[in-house]
């Protein structure tokens, strides 16, 4: 299964899983008493473990895929979901996690939306810090469900968690949007940049990205348009789940920024 989970296959929207969730795409994780949603948390709680102390935040506890959960060598037809990218705490959101945790001043007070949220993790890390309103944004609607129950084990409220593409939507004024290994797929890439322009030029919106190094962000015009903030070393086994990328870094990406200018000045 765990071989089969590569972020470059992972642009398609989601499909139908249960009615119960996709009648409504914005789902409130705050609301999830209903036999669907009972179903995917037992679900969760059985084919995961608690986790999160081999990552670089060792201080956020996640439900992940581990050695010893079953499907991280079953055979993946059997799992009876979309791709569990929720159930990886990948490269990308743990630097970008790191980030805010290290800094909690980037996101005190702020309106925050954690695009492609996965597990949870970035937007759990910034209510952590004090953010005023987190929204949690996976088009997964299991990922909803996982991100609740992460937010439980970390004494957090349960956010906002929404499952519509808000790519290319109308931008929702958000202060700072959150990226956190969304940059596996060109296509994918190419629409959320012009998204992001749309929001940082109607909402002077922050953007924070965290990417290991991988070739389609790499070889992405947004390049020049970013300023690294901060890398981080990744632990051994992240190193190892990760085909050899040894290092995830977090950038700042703000068309109007020029070289030599103060980041700070920005960020504030
Ligand atoms: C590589 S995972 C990263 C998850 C998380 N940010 C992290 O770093 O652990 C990418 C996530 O983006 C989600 N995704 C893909 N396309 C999306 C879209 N258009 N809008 C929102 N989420 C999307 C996937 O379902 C998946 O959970």
């Amino acid at each position: 299964m765990l071989s089969r989970l590569k972020p470059q296959k992972c642009a398609r929207y989601v499909k139908t899983i249960f009615s119960v969730l996709t009648e409504t795409n914005r789902y409130r994780c705050l609301s999830n008493n209903s036999p669907s949603c009972e179903y995917i948390r037992q679900f969760i709680s059985e084919n995961t473990e608690i986790a999160g102390e081999q990552s670089l935040t060792p201080e956020v506890k996640l439900r992940l895929f581990t050695p010893s959960c079953r499907f991280w060598r079953e055979r993946p037809e059997l799992w009876p979901f979309d791709d569990p990218y929720w159930a990886i705490y990948w490269p990308g959101g743990q630097a970008l996690s790191r980030y805010l945790l290290d800094n909690p001043g980037v996101c005190q007070g702020m309106s925050v939306l954690d695009l492609g949220s996965g597990c949870g993790a970035s937007a759990i890390a910034a209510k952590l810090c004090g953010a005023s309103h987190v929204v949690a944004n996976d088009i997964d609607s299991v990922a909803a469900v996982a991100t609740c129950m992460n937010c439980e084990l970390n004494g957090v409220e349960p956010l906002v968690c929404v499952t519509d593409n808000m790519i290319g939507s109308e931008p929702k004024g958000f202060d700072l949007i959150l990226l956190g290994d969304m940059f596996y797929d060109e296509g994918l890439a190419t629409s959320l940049h012009s998204w992001l322009d749309r929001c940082i030029k109607t909402n002077g919106t922050k953007v924070l990205i965290g990417d290991p190094g991988r070739p389609q962000f790499q070889e992405h015009g947004i390049q020049r348009l970013l300023h690294q903030l901060a890398q981080f070393e990744l632990p051994e086994s992240v190193k190892e789940e990760n085909y050899g990328l040894t290092y995830s870094s977090v950038w700042y990406y703000h068309p109007q920024l020029r070289t030599g200018e103060n980041l700070m000045h920005f960020l504030k």
